[in-house]
C-alpha cells in the first residue's frame, strides 16, 4: 500500500463483526488498479456506538463508508437523505458524505443480487416459480425489493423472529406471505428460489438447518453468506 498521508481519501466498511467483510481486498484493488491515493478500511463498530460512529465519518474526514450487519437498517435511520433505493428497501448499505458533512444513504444490493444470479443462472426466471427467502434483516429487504421488481410471483418469507417478517410484510405488502420459522422446509415445495439471508451458516454462527428435497428441480439457492465461499447450504444444492 503506498504511504497515507492527510490528503489520503478515506473510507471503510462499518460491521460487528467486521474481519470477515471483503469490501477492505475489493476497494483497495480497484485503489491500487487506477492510482488512487487512498484507503479503505474495516471499521469495527458495536451495535451501541453506531450512531456516534457514523455522526463522526464526515467530522473524521471520510468520503464515505459501506455499511454492513447488523448496521443497514440503523444506517437507514441515522442519514441525512436517502435515495429511492434506500427508501424502498428501509436499508442503508453505502453511505456518502457531501461537501457540508450531509450524510446520503444509498443500497447497492438490490443491483448486486439480481445481476449476482442472471450471471451465475441465465437461465433462471424470476416469475416461473414462488420464491422461499430466509431472514428478514436488511439483507432480506434487498433480497425482497429485487424478486418483487424482477416479477416473483409468490415469496415466501420465514424468519425466526415473527414480528420482523411481519414488518416486512407490511412496509412490502403483494406478493409476501409469513411462514413460520419451523415451516421453513416444507414452504419449499415447488419454489424456484431460495435466499438464505441469515448470518446461519457464517463462520463463526450455527449451520443453517434445512432440507432442500422439496424444492422444484430446476430451482437456483442463493447464499447471502460468503465467509466460507462455499457454505453447507450452497454444497448441499
Ligand atoms: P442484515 O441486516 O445483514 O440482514 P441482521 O439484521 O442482523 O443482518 O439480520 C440477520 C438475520 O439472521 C435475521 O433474520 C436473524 O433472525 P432474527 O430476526 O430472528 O434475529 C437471522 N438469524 C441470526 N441468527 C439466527 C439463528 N440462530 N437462527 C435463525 N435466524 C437467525
Amino acid at each position: 500500500m503506498p504511504s497515507v498521508t492527510a490528503k489520503t481519501i478515506k473510507a471503510g466498511v462499518i460491521g460487528w463483526p467486521v474481519e470477515h467483510s471483503l469490501s477492505p481486498r475489493l476497494h483497495g484493488y480497484w485503489l491500487e488498479t487506477y492510482g488512487i491515493d487512498g484507503v479503505y478500511l474495516p471499521l469495527p463498530v458495536a451495535p451501541p456506538n453506531i450512531e456516534d460512529a457514523i455522526l463522526a465519518l464526515p467530522k473524521l474526514g471520510f468520503v464515505g463508508a459501506n455499511v454492513t450487519v447488523p448496521h443497514k437498517e440503523a444506517a437507514f435511520r441515522i442519514v441525512d437523505g436517502l435515495s429511492d433505493t434506500a427508501r424502498k428497501i428501509g436499508a442503508v448499505n453505502t453511505i456518502v458524505c457531501d461537501e457540508d458533512g450531509e450524510l446520503y444513504g444509498d443500497n447497492t444490493d438490490v443491483f448486486g443480487f439480481i445481476e449476482n444470479i442472471r450471471s451465475a443462472a441465465p437461465d433462471w426466471r424470476a416469475d416461473a416459480a414462488p420464491a422461499l427467502v430466509l431472514g428478514a434483516g436488511g439483507a432480506a429487504r434487498a433480497v425482497i425489493a429485487a424478486l418483487i421488481d424482477a416479477g416473483t410471483p409468490e415469496i415466501r418469507l420465514a424468519n425466526r423472529t415473527r414480528e420482523r417478517a411481519d414488518e416486512l410484510m407490511t412496509h412490502f405488502g403483494g406478493p409476501l406471505t409469513i411462514v413460520g420459522w419451523e415451516e421453513r422446509n416444507a414452504a419449499m415445495a415447488g419454489a424456484g428460489t431460495l435466499v438464505n439471508t441469515t448470518t446461519l451458516g457464517m463462520i463463526g454462527n450455527p449451520p443453517l438447518n434445512v432440507h432442500l428435497s422439496e424444492l422444484n428441480d430446476a430451482a437456483v439457492v442463493n447464499d447471502i453468506v460468503y465467509a466460507p465461499l462455499e457454505t453447507p447450504l450452497l454444497k448441499a444444492a
